[in-house]
């Protein structure tokens, strides 16, 4: 079993959730991420990891309610014990000295983006850090990330953050700033992802995306994660879940997500959580 030590909702809708396992933390790297399931009987969900803590043995994860099974998770307590974390899992995010590297995260991405700066700006990197919400009170951690980036800007909808818009505004953030980015990462939800990886195609660079197809057993076996990248299949859960955005097929992928909606809706509307 693996404790729960801390769970916090940080922002309307996304919890940070803290669980002892130290097996875990020895050997995580930026970029994989961990199967978690609440229960017993409950869905395997896989989550990005966001920080670990070596000495204290522990590994923090962000996540979105929109379900039944990340209501479950939602509701935890510090001391209550979830049956199962396995991880680490995928290949780790590519660290190297790239020059100027552009970091976007929005949603839950926010968290998962934070072990790439970190490793990325211990390289030697130039940090631009681009961080997307709705609206202020939905942005987190920019403490963190503001001494490891040379320039942070945040976008949101309603210009509440001082730049208004979408991920498709960094484009001219970066071009007034004179930035010239050699890689562009970019963590979130499927539709930030998709849209970094059109918006930001015209720098001609890299821009490595984290996946988030539904996943099953999280070890190349069940095939459910499978993406088509630059016309070749790829499992994303053993060959990602980074991939190249602009080679990703993502009208298969985007059709794929949508698979499980309705019976989705009938559990949460049966389970008494949240909602989507
Ligand atoms: Fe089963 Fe990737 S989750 S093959």
């Amino acid at each position: 079993m693996f404790e729960v030590i801390e769970k916090e909702m940080i922002v309307p809708n996304l919890h940070l959730l803290t669980v002892r396992a130290p097996e875990i933390v020895e050997e995580i790297q930026p970029g994989q991420f961990v199967i978690v399931r609440s229960d017993d009987t409950a869905e395997r969900i896989p989550l990005s990891v966001s920080d670990w803590n070596p000495p204290e043995g522990t590994l923090t994860i962000i996540f979105m309610e929109v379900g039944a099974s990340t209501g479950k998770l939602a509701s935890l307590k510090p001391g209550d014990s979830i049956p199962t974390v396995v991880g680490p899992l995928g290949r780790p995010t590519e660290i190297d000295k790239f020059g100027t590297v552009v970091c976007i995260g929005g949603c839950y991405g926010i968290g998962s983006i934070f072990p790439t700066i970190k490793a990325l700006k211990k390289k030697g990197n130039k940090i631009v850090t681009i961080l997307e919400a709705r609206s202020r009170n939905l942005l987190y951690w920019e403490e963190k990330m503001a001494p490891l980036s040379k320039h942070l800007f945040c976008i949101s909808r309603d210009g509440s953050t001082g730049h208004k818009g979408h991920v498709k505004n960094s484009v001219e953030i970066l071009k007034q700033n004179k930035i010239i980015p050699d890689r562009i990462i970019a963590n979130g939800c499927t539709f930030l992802i998709y849209k970094s990886s059109k918006d930001l195609a015209d720098f001609n660079v890299p821009i490595i995306v984290s996946l988030n197809p539904i996943m099953i057993d999280g070890t190349g076996m069940c095939g459910v994660c499978r993406v088509t990248v630059d016309g070749k299949m790829r499992f994303a859960c053993v060959d990602g879940p980074d991939f190249d955005g602009r080679l990703i097929d993502w009208e298969e992928l985007l059709k794929r997500r949508k698979q499980y909606v309705n019976e989705e809706a009938f559990l949460v509307h049966n389970s008494g959580c949240g909602g989507i």
